[in-house]
């Protein structure tokens, strides 16, 4: 597996996101800073929406207008969603057109999903939607992405991992994630991408690239389930609930638990 990931200089870009979430509303918001024309989209009426997307610097769009005109695409709902979504999504968005997935399963949450078995997360939301995606920012807190960027070079900048079986789309979203303060670390093909899914040691452990790189390399596809649902069950038992600091603490240390 290769690690770095050579960022290709990108221009002012029009970027679909699915998902005003914790996680989709802080991409929307550092994304229009950076400069790009961001359309969002989620369950709520279109005023609501449009509130919520001028909040964040936005244009509200429908869910078949925020695929689109665009360049990327971002799908930032969980991960139980992506099979309700309208089958012909992306029928008329052309293959060069980069999307990118930020999710995760866990059976607590989402339950058990036909087809997902034998796959990686991201195998089995690119066959849900009839395209490869890209695996990106799922493996950082929203806390991370919202308040933790650092300027390129700068000391302690956290690195995320990228996945994708398309070397120009990995490109690309290296790029974003640069743009929105951190580095990043080639994470392979889709089909290795279960060493960035929950319960692995770069799962929101807030690394460098030199960790991050270690942790890919160390991850146990055999143990992640059971360090993910022990994990998710700290998290959600939790009262008072962690702080940020410790709910890092606690994905540091899942593996010794287990
Ligand atoms: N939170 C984290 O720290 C974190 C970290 C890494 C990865 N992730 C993953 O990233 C994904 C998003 O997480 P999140 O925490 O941002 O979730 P969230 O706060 O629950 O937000 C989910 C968003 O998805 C929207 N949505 C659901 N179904 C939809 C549909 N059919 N069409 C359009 N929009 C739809 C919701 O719309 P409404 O607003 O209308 O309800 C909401 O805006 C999840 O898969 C999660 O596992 C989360």
């Amino acid at each position: 597996m290769t690690q770095f990931i050579t960022k290709i200089k990108i221009k002012k870009m029009n970027i679909g996101i699915i998902g005003t979430g914790s996680i989709g509303s802080t991409l929307a918001e550092k994304l229009s800073n950076a400069g790009h024309q961001i359309k969002v989209n989620n369950t709520q009426d279109f005023a609501e929406l449009s509130n919520i997307a001028e909040q964040l610097g936005a244009k509200a769009a429908t869910i078949e207008d925020v695929v689109k005109d665009v360049e990327a695409i971002i799908l930032s709902i969980p991960f139980s969603a992506y099979k309700d979504l309208p089958k012909d999504l992306f029928r008329d968005v052309p293959q060069e057109v980069v999307i990118m997935d930020t999710s995760n399963y866990s059976p607590l949450r989402d339950g058990e999903l036909a087809g997902l078995e034998g796959k990686t997360e991201s195998e089995y939301i690119s066959e849900t939607l009839g395209r490869p995606v890209v695996k990106v920012f799922n493996m950082a807190w929203a806390y991370t992405l919202k308040h933790q960027s650092k300027a390129a070079g700068e000391k302690g900048r956290i690195a995320i991992s990228i996945a994708s079986d398309n070397d120009e789309h990995k490109r690309l979203a290296a790029e974003l994630v640069d743009q929105i303060g951190f580095d990043s670390v080639d994470g392979g093909s889709l089909s290795l991408s279960w060493r960035q899914e929950p319960g692995t040691p770069a799962f929101c452990t807030e690394l460098n690239v030199e960790e991050l790189k270690e942790a890919l390399n160390e991850a146990d596809k055999g143990t992640a389930p059971a360090i993910r649902d022990y994990t998710i069950d700290q998290l959600m038992k939790a009262d008072p609930p962690l702080s940020h600091e410790q709910a890092v603490a606690l994905m540091r240390s899942g593996s010794s638990k287990i």
